[in-house]
Parts: structure tokens; sequence; C-alpha cells
């Protein structure tokens, strides 16, 4: 039996503007010059390249952070270029994302229930009691204490702030996670237990 194709992309083309003074045209910058490649369920799919190829800027169009120049993305045969209010809504339960830096992606200002909660309260309609039990559990999963719920991420370690990111990923239980170098801002010694429960949770 052949595998599902979860997304396909084709010819994804990310071009960025860059005035270079007042006086001078303004250059093009090709973040992303027309990739292409399928994802299948149950596979995990990875974009390896030098500093500035176009990681980060693959990684942002796919959660429609930035949008392409040119090209597209297909998610379950449906270019996303397409999607109405519904089909955003459901995307963007299904497909979450672990950014590189852990000391940037979380809001200082916010507990780490907060954090973890965010997306529940956003995107469903379970309770308040629902939600702090599904923080609870996804906590618990990832290797964070329950008593650590009103802590403030600058009261974490790098490695358990990506451990923040990963149970805030994953607690609309998504169908994709699209990591941007989830380990590379962690000290050597925490990055394989971070991949090690990535792995675990796959
Ligand atoms: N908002 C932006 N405006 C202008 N140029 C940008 C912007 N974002 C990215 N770029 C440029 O696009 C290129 C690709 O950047 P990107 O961040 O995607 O690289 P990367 O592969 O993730 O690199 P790294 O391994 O260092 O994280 C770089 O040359 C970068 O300077
Ligand atoms: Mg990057």
């Amino acid at each position: 039996m052949s595998k599902e194709k979860i997304f396909e992309i084709k010819n994804l083309e990310k071009a960025y503007s860059i005035s270079k003074g007042l006086f001078s045209a303004p250059t093009l910058i090709h973040a992303v010059n027309k990739i292409s490649f399928d994802v299948y369920k149950g596979e995990t799919y990875s974009i390896v390249g030098e500093s500035g190829c176009g990681k980060s800027t693959t990684a942002k169009l796919l959660l429609n952070i930035e949008q392409p120049s040119s090209g597209q993305i297909f998610f379950k045969g449906k270019d996303i270029a397409t999607f109405d209010k519904e089909e955003w809504k459901e995307y963007r339960k299904k497909v979450q994302i672990i950014f590189q830096d852990p000391y940037s992606s979380l809001n200082p200002r916010w507990t780490v229930g907060k954090i973890i909660a965010e997306p529940l309260e956003l995107n469903t309609t379970l309770s308040k009691k629902e939600i702090v039990a599904e923080v609870y559990e996804i906590m618990k999963r990832v290797g964070l204490e329950k008593d650590w719920y009103d802590r403030y991420p600058h009261q974490f370690s790098g490695g358990q702030r990506q451990r923040i990111g990963i149970a805030r990923a994953l607690v609309l239980k998504p169908e994709v996670i699209v990591c941007d170098e989830p380990v590379s801002a962690l000290d050597v010694s925490i990055q394989a237990q971070v991949l090690n429960l990535l792995l675990d949770l796959s």
C-alpha cells in the first residue's frame, strides 16, 4: 500500500527585496530558490544545508508565517493558497512548529502553563479545567514537572525551555511538526536528550 502524501512542495520560491540605499535600485535576495519535495505520512523528512540556504524560510512558508513569491504548497492534495477560513483553522491545528531558538520563541511574561495552554484556548472548546488537565498531561510527556506550571521561561535552562516549546507544539496533537533546528541553540549534552524526546514522541 502506498503511503499518504502529506506535503507536496512544487517549485517553491521566496525572494526578498532589499533596498541598499536611497539612490540604488532594490536587489532581490532569493531565500528559497524553486525547491520541490514530498513528505509522506510517518516519515521524518530532513533538509540540510549551509547557513543562509533557506531552511528557516522554508519552515516559515510551510507554516504560512511568510508567503511564497511563486510555487505551491499542497497539503493532502490541496494548494494551501486556496484555503478558506475554515481550512486555515484546521491547518493551524494540524501543522505545528518548533523554533530554532527556545530563548526568543517563548513569551517571557507568560507562565509555562499559559504558554502551553494558549493553543488549546484558541483552537478548542475545552473548559478551563479540561485545558489544565491536558497541559499537565503534555508536561508529563515531555519531562516537565507539574509544579513548574506557574513558573516563567527565564526560570528554566535551555533544554527545559525547548521542552516547553515542544509541549506547546504537541498539545493540539498535530499531524505534522516542522522542526527548525530544534536543538542547535542547546548545549551538546542536552541536544541528545531533546532529540531522544522527539524520537519517543514520533
Ligand atoms: N525577512 C528577510 N528579509 C530579507 N532577507 C531575508 C529575510 N529572511 C531571510 N532572509 C535571507 O534569506 C536567506 C535564507 O535565510 P534563512 O534564515 O532561511 O536561512 P537558514 O538556512 O535557516 O540559515 P541558518 O542555518 O543560519 O538558520 C539568507 O540569505 C537571509 O539573509
Ligand atoms: Mg535557520
